[in-house]
Parts: structure tokens; sequence; C-alpha cells
């Protein structure tokens, strides 16, 4: 019988510590909390996390949010089996209509080519909500990705594939605790 091997030994890079994940997260929700708490009016706050890339990202950032919030989240498929290249975003579901009239705060691991996010930046403001930011853990330092509108970001990266923190390759190493560069070879 073959025995589960870790994950580890496929890694090329460390590109980023969980060390500098977790100093990171703290200040971008601090920076968050400032703004969104001077936010006025009745509307409430809602945090809208995309599946399932920003899972770990958004349990470490919301935590660090002192004030009253509700989460809900949607799924966006941009990638097809073994491709590293978006293939184009798809909402799976309908975003939730009860964030109608909310300030909503998108969370994503990464911005890429930048269509997930114009994506549910262009449902959003169709649904009418009362205002709208991004925040993103990982920028790739590529025009496409630049140019996309975006209020919190995390870490600008080089170009590269990276997964671990939520981030995948074909549905696996989301579970590595840093953001990490494969070795070629690995599948
Ligand atoms: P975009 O729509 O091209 O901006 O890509 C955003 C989505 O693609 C992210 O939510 C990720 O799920 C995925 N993605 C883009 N680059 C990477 C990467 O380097 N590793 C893992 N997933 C990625
Ligand atoms: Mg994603």
């Amino acid at each position: 019988m073959q025995r589960a091997r870790s994950i580890r030994q496929d890694i090329d890079r460390i590109l980023v510590t969980q060390q500098q994940i977790a100093d990171r997260v703290s200040e971008m929700a601090n920076e968050i909390s400032a703004e969104l708490m001077s936010l006025e009016g009745d509307s409430e706050i809602v945090l809208l996390p995309i599946m399932t890339g920003s899972v770990i990202f958004v349990a470490d950032l919301m935590r660090q949010l002192p004030m009253r919030l509700r989460i809900d989240v949607v799924t966006v498929s941009s990638y097809t089996g073994l491709s590293k290249k978006s293939q184009g975003a798809r909402l799976r579901d309908k975003i939730p209509e009860s964030i109608r009239g909310q300030h909503v705060l998108v969370i994503d691991d990464i911005l890429d080519s930048g269509s997930t996010i114009r994506l549910i930046r262009s449902e959003l403001e169709n649904l009418g909500v009362r205002s709208m930011r991004s925040c993103m853990l990982l920028r790739k330092t590529i025009p496409s990705a630049m140019a996309t509108p975006c209020e919190y970001v995390g870490f600008d990266i080089p170009d590269e594939f990276v997964v671990g923190y939520g981030l995948d390759y074909n549905g696996y190493y989301r579970n590595l605790p840093d953001i990490c560069v494969l070795k070629a070879d690995a599948h």
C-alpha cells in the first residue's frame, strides 16, 4: 500500500513566508477597520470572499475586524483542469440578493488577469450595493493586474504561478502555510 507523502517536497521555493503573511494581514485589517468603521448610514458591512482560494485569507482577516459584519460567499471558476492560464471568469451561483444596499468588501487570493474581480464588481453594480471595495492578498506585477482597480493589496509578486495559503494547483496545495512556487515537475 502506498503511503501519503508530504507536499513540501514539491516546493521549489517560498515566496512569502507565513510570518510575513500574518504581519501583513494584521496591517491590512487595521487599515480596513479604520475605513469601514468610518462609514456612515444604516447599511451593514458584508464580506464577500471568492471561493475557494480566499478561504484561509478571509478566516485570518475577519478575526481581526472588530466591527459588526456578515459574510456571504461567491464561487467563481476561472481555471479548467490543469491549466495555469485564466480561461475567463464564470460565476457559479447568483450573488445573494441580501447584499443589495450594503457596504461590500470583496476578498480574493490573487489578482492576475483581473477578469474575476471585474466580473464581481459589475455584478455588484447591477445588484445595487451601497459601496464596494476589493481586498486581495496578492497581486501579480503584470499590466492587466496593475490596471485593475483594487483598494487593498497585501503583496505585489512577480508573474509566477503560486500555491499555498488557500491558492491551489488543480485543487491541491491549498494547505501549505506559505506562498510557494512549485517545482516544474510537480502536479
Ligand atoms: P484573474 O481572474 O485572472 O484575476 O484570476 C484570479 C483567480 O485566478 C484567482 O482567484 C485564483 O483562483 C486564480 N489564480 C490566478 N493566478 C494564480 C496563481 O498563481 N496560483 C493559483 N491561482 C491563481
Ligand atoms: Mg480564485
